[in-house]
């Protein structure tokens, strides 16, 4: 089976080709950013990611075409088709659509965050699954705790109530004078800080981690650094120091609402998933977590972290290889909720 997959969700625009028969592996895997064009911005304007997709489309068709995919050589094409931003998502899915008509192949649609939980699972027969799983999904749009207890079936017992783990990075990135995407930005800065008796003095807050309820919430975190930055503004030294307390607060209240979910649950397989979870430090703690639970940990490799296609051809293969059919009827859904998508 040979899976052609295009993601266009959001400021990226990739096409990876997934083969395999017993289980997936990944032939190719090409990503173009638009982080060079946010980067004036600071942050992404729709507009300007949707305008930049449609310049990029059709070059990576070319190269994914250079690379050996052709009519002759694949069996379906998966897209993303929610949800994200609707002019991005719309180049992706007329772009796939376009091609399985001119091919003749089936298209399939993938909700993007089935692709970022499966892109753990690169490499791995869907039998070779433990159930359930629980899944801490964090990226620039989502966060969110989702148990399965079968495959693609998603029960979501934590989200946030306002802005998502990578947005935190990417807000508190900016107030603090570091550059876009903050998530990087804020974790090299961190390795920079050194502990004095002068710093650690910070004491930024750890929103909702002890609240009963498994939902985040970041936004009071970004404001807490908004009225500690002084006037007039921040030295070397202190930049490093903000860095180094935000990424700690964010991955204390990650880990420990995980941990909580893992009391209040039987887990047997805990994975990580999203954009955030290119965070060396994040990845460290949540493996910790196999010391207090029985249970998997599996972390996915570096290049499925951000927004990447073959997570999307994952996501497809495992379903095509278990005959649960992904979405051929489908249309642009900006805001579908994952659990919207479990079978009734
Ligand atoms: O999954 P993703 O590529 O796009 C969305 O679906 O949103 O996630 C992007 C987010 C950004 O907010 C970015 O700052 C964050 O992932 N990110 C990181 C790291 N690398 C990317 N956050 C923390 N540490 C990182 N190393
Ligand atoms: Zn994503």
């Amino acid at each position: 089976m040979r899976i052609l997959s295009i993601e266009t969700s959001c400021d990226e625009t990739a096409i990876a080709l997934v083969e395999g028969e017993e289980k997936p592996s990944v032939v190719f895997n090409l990503v173009s950013s638009q982080i060079e064009l946010h980067k004036i911005t600071q942050g992404i304007v729709p507009e300007v990611a949707a305008r930049a997709q449609l310049e990029a489309i059709l070059p990576m068709i070319s190269e994914a075409k250079k690379l050996g995919a052709s009519a002759q050589n694949i069996d379906a094409i998966a897209v993303t088709y929610a949800p994200g931003l609707v002019g991005s998502l719309i180049v992706g899915v007329e772009g796939a659509k376009t091609l399985g008509a001119l091919w003749q192949k089936p298209v399939y649609g993938i909700h993007h965050l089935e692709g970022h939980i499966y892109a753990a699972f690169a490499q791995m027969k869907s039998k070779e699954i433990h159930f359930p799983v629980l899944a801490l999904v964090v990226s620039g749009g989502h966060t969110e705790l989702v148990l399965m207890k079968k495959h693609f079936h998603y029960e979501i017992i934590g989200s946030t109530r306002d802005d998502a783990a990578g947005e935190a990075f990417d807000k508190i990135a900016r107030l603090i004078g570091l550059g876009y995407p903050g998530g990087p930005a804020i974790s090299q800065a961190a390795l920079k800080h050194k502990e004095t008796k002068k710093s650690a003095q910070l004491n930024l807050p750890r929103p909702m981690l002890t609240d009963k309820s498994l939902d985040f919430s970041f936004s009071g975190l970004k404001t807490a650094v908004l009225y500690k930055v002084p006037e007039e503004g921040l030295n070397p030294a202190q930049v490093h120091e903000y860095a180094h307390e935000t990424e700690r607060a964010i991955i204390d209240v990650l880990v420990g609402k995980t941990r909580q979910a893992l009391h209040k649950n039987f887990v047997s397989t805990l994975i990580l998933a999203g954009g955030v979870s290119a965070n060396k430090l994040l990845r460290r703690e949540i493996k910790k977590l196999r010391s207090e639970f029985p249970i998997e940990v599996i972390i996915p490799p570096f290049d499925y972290t951000t927004d990447n296609a073959a997570m999307i051809g994952l996501a497809a293969w495992h379903r095509l290889a278990l005959a649960e059919l992904p979405s051929a009827d489908f249309k642009v859904m900006p805001r579908l909720k994952l659990s919207d998508i479990n079978k009734s």
